[in-house]
């Protein structure tokens, strides 16, 4: 099949790999021209384990994948993916420009297309997005009919960065929300060779699903971190009780290690849009989305609390902040629980010395000025006065670092047992 996926940002990226790897032909449309050109050179525009390999072999050996700025290369594909970003407004509601502006640019390419094409979108939007936004700007720029001329569908993705190529080759599931059963079958042979359980369903539910999926692993974790907290008052070690748990079958041993919460481009940003559109516009402000946001929001700063209680006023203190990245193996900083303490320790006067192995240019563009930037954790420890090791990376787990050292783990990097033995180790919630 012949593919144009729009958007080259990492859900696009990473699509267009798999499916030029499983031997379609794809074409990346982006209005970035370093990207465009990093990709025809098959160099990967974005950090992500296999995808520069992956790109290599596919632009300049097979030729299978390319990418282009010019939208009108879209008539000569069978099937258009809709991958590009969904950022948040400063109100928590998701910011559909990109969106608009894809819809309504396939559309008026459409218009002078005689065949039927398929339009798919991947992007994360609110239930709701592809029948109110999408279908009616493709109809009104290609004058043809959405479920007819031109077949619809939501094909949400679940990728988790860092693993993202791996888990496009073995998903857990593919989900086929279809405005037409062409356009649905269209799709389910575009992943024939993958094999996974398909669920195909209507376009709403689909885009509900992949709400729902990030919303329940976002509660797991405020759930276990809650657990957690009430477990520190009892003196019981929260992993020994999320191992206890992880027995049950209905509950497993995912998404429950507790710490300071979560962080990233996906989880906070969709859970707070989910409660916003909920709230304002479907009418139902959801109180347990809302409590895991809450909770995920106070975790992250009990790792101040912590440093304050053991070195009274943190104003003057020299404080190490080890890992900047939201989780380890990616230089994504987005919502990183980091970049939210640092500020916080800056404002109390803080001298915040810092360390990451992928993430600190990232982490430089987004910070304000006074931060030191450490070459490496065992320089950001020494002549600190208390380390916080805020991402486990590696590199950082181990106890023979942190000698005669103040430590308090956010998560679980360290053996506590291990660590109290060679310095003064406190985890944040155990
Ligand atoms: C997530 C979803 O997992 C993925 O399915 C979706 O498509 C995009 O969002 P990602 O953002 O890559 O993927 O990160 P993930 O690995 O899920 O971790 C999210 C955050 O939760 C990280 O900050 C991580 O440190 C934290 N986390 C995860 C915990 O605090 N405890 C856990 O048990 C698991």
């Amino acid at each position: 099949m012949i593919i144009s996926v729009i958007g080259a940002g990492y859900v696009g990226l990473v699509t267009a790999a798999g499916l030029a790897r499983n031997g379609h032909s794809v074409i990346c449309i982006d209005v970035d021209d370093l990207k465009v050109n990093a990709i025809n050179q098959g160099v990967s525009p974005i950090c992500e384990a296999g995808l520069d390999d992956l790109l290599s072999s596919l632009t300049s050996r097979s030729g299978r994948l390319r990418a282009s700025t010019a939208y009108r290369e879209i008539l000569d594909t069978d099937l258009s993916l809709i991958c590009v970003g969904t950022p948040s407004n400063s109100d928590g509601s998701i910011n559909l420009r990109h969106i608009r502006d894809a819809a309504k640019r396939i559309g008026q390419v459409l218009g002078s297309k005689k065949s039927y094409h398929v339009v798919a979108t991947r992007s994360t939007i609110i239930p709701g997005t592809t029948k109110d936004v999408i279908i009616p700007l493709l109809a009104k720029y290609s004058g043809r009919k959405p479920g007819k001329d031109i077949g619809i569908v939501y094909n949400p993705e679940f990728l988790q960065e860092g693993k993202a190529v791996q888990a496009f080759f073995s998903p857990d599931r593919i989900i086929i929300g279809e405005l037409d059963k062409r356009a649905g079958n269209l799709l389910a042979k575009v992943y024939g060779d993958i094999e996974a359980p398909v669920f195909r369903t209507d376009i709403t539910t689909a885009e509900m699903i992949k709400y729902a999926s990030n919303a329940f692993l976002a509660t797991k974790i405020s759930f276990i971190n809650e657990v957690a907290n009430i477990c520190q008052k009892l003196g019981v070690d929260v992993y020994d009780v999320a191992k206890g748990l992880s027995f049950d079958y209905r509950i497993g041993d995912k998404f429950l290690s507790a710490g300071i919460g979560f962080g990233g481009s996906c989880l906070p940003k969709d859970l707070r849009a989910l409660v916003y559109a909920s709230a304002n516009r479907f009418g139902y402000p959801p109180p347990l989305l809302k409590a895991v946001l809450d909770v995920n929001k106070a975790q992250a700063l009990k790792i101040i609390d912590i440093a304050e209680r053991k070195l009274g006023d943190l104003d003057g203190k020299r404080i190490a902040v080890l890992g900047l990245a939201f989780k380890p193996n990616t230089d994504d900083v987005r919502d990183a629980p980091a970049i939210r303490i640092i500020r916080v320790l800056l404002e109390k006067g803080a001298l915040v010395k810092a360390y990451d192995p992928e993430a600190m240019q990232n982490a430089r563009n987004v910070l304000p000025g006074g931060v030191e930037y450490c070459t490496s954790a065992a320089d950001a420890i020494a002549s600190s006065d208390c380390i916080l090791i805020v991402t486990e990376w590696a590199e950082f787990r181990d106890e023979n670092l942190y000698q005669s050292k103040i430590v308090i783990d956010g998560r679980r990097a360290l053996d506590p047992r291990k660590a109290k033995a060679v310095c003064d180790y406190q985890g944040v919630c155990w």
